[in-house]
């Protein structure tokens, strides 16, 4: 489990006494590892970078950025889901309890420290556990049932930084609370294909049964046989799985271990009537909706508490070789995930209570949509500009102020730059953006209130009435009803 290494603050003996000790709880002493290092002088003039597997989203990745976030509210909208904003702290035995002690996540990923109170917290590293532990605390099975709930943010995981792994990231998550139903499974799987036609970006759907608790371990004792039989064939992180998670065996992506899992039992056959029932019924309402879904024996998730169906979003390009083998990593790693989690609101102490729910990753969606880019040349998200404004002069540039709030409300999209005063340098920026249209403000035209518009394709020019301007444009950009 990863640690930050923060020094206890020491309670006032008689005064300030910790929250936990007062309740007369044991408060945990921190690990050796949670003491703080000394803070090292820095050199002056030395810079400081990011910390390794953190990553700034730039103005760049902003129409990325835009258009999933509207995509996520339509939806949430359509689909009549309520926002939630949970804190980025909660205690860690939340997660710990919740998400597995044999996880990655909870192994090796958490970001956890002892607070100056002496609760042990965490970075959250997803959101399912604290929406449950919202859900409880709220007392939201008394609202009217399903409680559907979606929300967006960052999540910190200790992992491997590499592209599309990042150590702090973001997530788009929507869950569902109270209703065990295949249609609602089918409804959040719609949700989640949705969201990525909506922004453009082809995906396949990987679908999967986990069935009940008993279920599973009557399987993982089968699958420990088996793969226990071909020890010698295993990289050295299975070997490790052998004893702490099995199931995790069927996720491994190391190229030797791959034929081993090509004989691997699988799931489907090891769950029960009920459950395979349930399944079918999901596959169904996918057939009926005509989602493009595979069956993934081996899909087992991340994470311990799902029960029943679990699924995976991937990126589909539409050349992709068969199986997607030659796609370097990033394309292979999931761009979302989810499933149904029936026992996780009860094992947080709540009413038993079905809950199912899928989180989409941000930056490997926005990874993908660059490559999509990338393959079809059309640049996704991007709203480039189709004017811009040069001026001429210090009055030119403070009316071109006044007129660019005359522009905004019309929706145009301009571009303009106050750090370049010659014209030649402005049109020169024009050319480079392919805008149609360049309006030129100069003293005259400030002071006989016109503007000149030039059509960049003709070179033809044609004086405006800055009065007419915004109908001017209208009509010649096409935007008239
Ligand atoms: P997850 O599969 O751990 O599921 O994460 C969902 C998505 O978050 C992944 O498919 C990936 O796109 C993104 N993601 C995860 N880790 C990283 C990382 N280190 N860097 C960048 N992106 C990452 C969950 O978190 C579950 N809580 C989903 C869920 C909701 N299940 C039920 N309800």
């Amino acid at each position: 489990m990863m640690t930050i290494k923060k020094k206890p603050v020491k309670a006032k003996k008689e005064k300030i006494l910790p929250k936990r000790e007062r309740d007369g709880k044991e408060i945990p002493k921190p690990e050796a590892a949670e003491t703080a290092a000394p803070e090292v002088a820095r050199p002056k003039g030395k810079t400081y970078s990011r910390l390794r597997g953190m990553h700034d989203l730039l103005p760049k990745d902003e129409p990325y950025l835009k258009q999933l976030d509207r995509a996520a509210r339509e939806l949430a909208e359509f689909f009549q889901f309520g926002r939630i904003e949970l804190p980025l702290l909660e205690e860690a035995a939340l997660f710990t309890r919740t998400l597995g002690r044999g996880t990655d996540v909870v192994e090796k990923e958490m970001y956890v420290f002892v607070d100056r109170d002496g609760t042990r917290v965490a970075l959250r590293p997803e959101f399912t556990a604290g929406l449950v532990r919202a859900f409880i605390e709220h007392g939201m099975w008394n609202n009217p049932q399903p409680v559907k709930l979606w929300c967006q943010g960052p999540l910190f995981r200790h992992d491997r930084p590499q592209a599309g792994r990042y150590r702090q990231f973001h997530q788009v998550d929507f869950e569902t609370f109270g209703v065990r139903d295949p249609a609602v499974d089918a409804e959040l799987i719609t949700v989640g294909y949705s969201w990525f036609a909506a922004v453009g970006l082809p995906v396949e759907i990987r679908v999967n049964t986990l069935g009940t608790p008993a279920e599973r371990e009557r399987y993982v004792s089968e699958l420990l046989g088996y793969y226990r039989s071909k020890r010698s064939y295993l990289c050295e992180d299975c070997r490790a799985r052998l004893g702490k998670n099995p199931l995790r065996l069927l996720d491994c992506k190391e190229p030797q271990c791959a034929p081993v899992r090509e004989g691997a039992p699988q799931l489907l056959d090891w769950v029960g009537e009920g459950s395979k029932r349930y399944f079918m019924k999901t596959l169904e309402f996918l057939d009926e909706l005509a989602l493009p879904y595979t069956l993934s024996p081996y899909l087992v998730r991340g994470l311990d508490y799902y029960t029943d169906i679990v699924f995976e979003f991937y990126y589909a390009p539409p050349a992709a070789p068969a199986g997607g083998e030659s796609l370097p990593e990033t394309a292979q790693s999931a761009l979302g995930g989810g499933g149904r989690y029936d026992l996780l609101v009860e094992e947080l102490g709540g009413r038993p209570t079905p809950g199912a729910g899928f989180a989409l990753g941000v930056e490997r969606t926005i990874l993908a949509l660059k490559r999509q880019a990338e393959a079809t040349g059309q640049p996704s998200g991007s709203h480039p500009p189709e004017l811009f404004f040069a001026h001429l002069g210090e009055d030119a540039k403070r009316r071109t102020l006044k007129i660019l709030q005359d522009l905004r409300p019309a929706g145009f999209r301009v571009a303009f730059n106050f750090g370049k005063n010659a014209l030649k340098h402005q049109l020169e920026i024009a050319n480079s953006l392919k805008v149609p249209l360049v309006l030129i403000l100069g003293q005259k035209e400030v002071q006989d209130e016109t503007v000149i518009v030039r059509d960049m394709e003709s070179g033809m020019q044609e004086i405006v009435g800055q009065a007419k301007l915004v109908n001017m444009l209208k009509k010649k950009l096409g935007r008239e009803q």
